[in-house]
């Protein structure tokens, strides 16, 4: 690989993120021959541990999640793994990564190239990028040094700003990788290619043509064993101030000058920039929060969030949030924006609608059911594709219209296998390519945003909490959202298919 041999540290090494995405990813990398000729991996936690016992941890990681069919080099790779037990905590501690790094280094005849990957909490995410300065483990004198942050960068506005300035202190912007694990994924990356590599969509791309914009992401598990972290989190800290505006960065930014990452960067945060602010007293008519309550799906008995492990009885956090916003630019002026994100919904799907506005004079016979304007669906997962539904004539007498689908599986390029977003991504921080990853100003705007819904929500108790039963599309108030006769959202998959999956109606 062109930018160099290099150590990868990752802090958080016995945690879950480390087990089920990123050694997995590296693997995969290591086989596809993706890694740098000379490689190492340092895991660092807390946890006492040799390098040989947590050799045989990741191994079994990578059988159990596994990226790739191919196992049988991990005993090859396992080979550059190595470990370190550390009080993440105490700068004093942070000699003995040096220590460990320097005998690395001598082994495997790596010079100071060096990623430090926070999966931490994110209570760590000031703490260690200065313990690592007081050991000058950000001066790039001998090699270059990258920090490879994890979500969420803050809790809020005052946060995050603190936190930006505690870790610019010590480090520059171009060395900071703020993770956000939606850019790396392929049809995300794909919406770039979409529109501008097709002639016919991005002069149709505009207010004039557009009605509305829906972007959905939606989750059919609870939050399983994290209610702890979720309780601080919720839907809007989770999903909407990372994932789902990136995802609207992107559908909604201008053609960007090169695909160089400041050029693509600059035009998401120009989008972001031009978001008009939902005012506190707008949030009760602009967003919709929702929690799941205990129901029965396919039979079992689904628990509601509240009886979830680590959350609080009475908790007031929302697992479902819808918005409607508008973007205050030549482009989309005027043209609502409907996101929504909920977990325990009946499906996992991401995907995002752009609605084009009717004709002007509908000519032929209308059935009530059939919608009369064209949808371009962009569906980021799980059935990757894209999905054109436009009228068609309905075969017979008269001058019936029909909806047909005009539908694109990625599924169908065989032989062609679609990487898991942290392999791009990691392989990404590895060459220093920082496209698909989110700079400091875009979170500070997400964060502006969001800011007066969390403190509306935090302050008002006028602004309810809709309870939503398991397994159902959220609370009914969010179809509220969406103005205008006969709108509705898009429901992919009306009723729970027995199998739980997807599926196109
Ligand atoms: C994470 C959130 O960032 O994204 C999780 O913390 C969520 O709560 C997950 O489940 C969804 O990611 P994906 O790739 O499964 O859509």
């Amino acid at each position: 690989m062109e930018n160099g041999n290099h150590i990868y540290v990752i802090f958080g090494a016995s945690g879950d993120l480390t087990k089920r995405k990123l050694i997995p990813a590296i693997y995969s990398l290591f086989v596809q021959g993706s890694l740098s000729d000379k490689f190492a991996l340092l895991g660092v936690s807390r946890t006492e541990m040799s390098d040989e016992e947590f050799r045989l941890n990741m191994k079994s990681s990578i059988n159990k999640f596994k990226e790739i069919d191919d196992l049988s080099k991990i005993e090859e790779f396992v080979q550059k793994i190595y470990y370190t037990s550390l009080k993440i905590n105490d700068a004093a501690d942070y000699s003995v990564l040096t220590g460990k790094l320097k005998d690395i280094r001598n082994i495997c005849g790596i010079g100071g190239n060096t990623i430090f990957y926070l999966s931490t909490p994110p209570s760590m995410y000031g703490v260690i990028p200065k313990n690592l300065a007081t050991v000058k483990l950000n001066v790039q004198s001998d090699g270059w040094k990258r920090l490879i942050i994890e979500k969420p960068f803050g809790y809020d506005l005052d946060s995050a700003l603190k936190l930006k300035d505690e870790i610019l202190r010590d480090w520059e912007e171009e060395q900071i990788f703020r993770i956000d694990h939606y850019l790396g994924k392929e049809t995300v990356q794909n919406l770039l290619v979409t529109r501008f590599s097709n002639g016919i969509f991005e002069p149709l791309w505009n207010r004039n043509f557009i009605h509305h914009v829906e972007v959905t992401s939606s989750e059919s598990i609870g939050v399983e064993n994290r209610g702890g972290y979720y309780e601080t989190s919720g839907a809007l800290r989770d999903m909407v101030q990372n994932h789902l505006l990136q995802v609207v960065g992107l559908t909604a930014m201008e053609p960007p000058s090169s695909l160089e990452p400041v050029a693509i960067r600059n035009e998401i945060l120009k989008v972001f920039q031009s978001l008009r602010p939902i005012k506190k007293e707008e949030v009760k008519d602009s967003v919709i929060r929702g929690q799941y309550i205990s129901s029965s799906i396919k039979g079992e008995h689904a628990k509601g969030y509240r009886e979830e492990e680590g959350v609080n009885p009475d908790s007031h956090t929302e697992t479902y949030a819808a918005i409607k916003f508008y973007i205050d630019n030549w482009r989309w002026g005027g043209v609502p924006f409907y996101i929504r994100t909920g977990k325990r919904l009946p499906t996992r799907v991401t995907e995002v609608v752009i609605h084009y506005k009717p004709t002007p004079h509908f000519l032929f016979s209308q059935d009530a059911n059939v919608p009369t304007c064209n949808q371009l669906v962009i569906r980021i997962q799980p059935d990757e594709g894209i999905l054109l539904k436009f009228g068609m004539k309905t075969p017979g007498a008269g001058f019936d219209v029909q909806t047909v689908n005009m539908d694109f599986h990625y599924s169908e390029l065989s032989n062609i296998r679609i990487p898991s977003a942290y392999e791009r991504l990691l392989h990404d921080s590895m060459k220093g390519d920082s496209t698909l990853y989110a700079r400091t100003e875009e979170v500070i705007e997400a964060w502006k945003f969001l800011s007066p819904i969390l403190e509306s929500w935090k302050e008002n108790n006028e602004v309810p909490l809709f309870g939503y039963p398991a397994g159902t599309w959220g609370p009914e108030h969010s179809d509220d959202l969406i103005e205008g006769e006969g709108m509705t959202w898009r429901y992919p998959c009306k009723n729970l298919s027995n199998d739980g999956n997807y599926c196109e109606l």
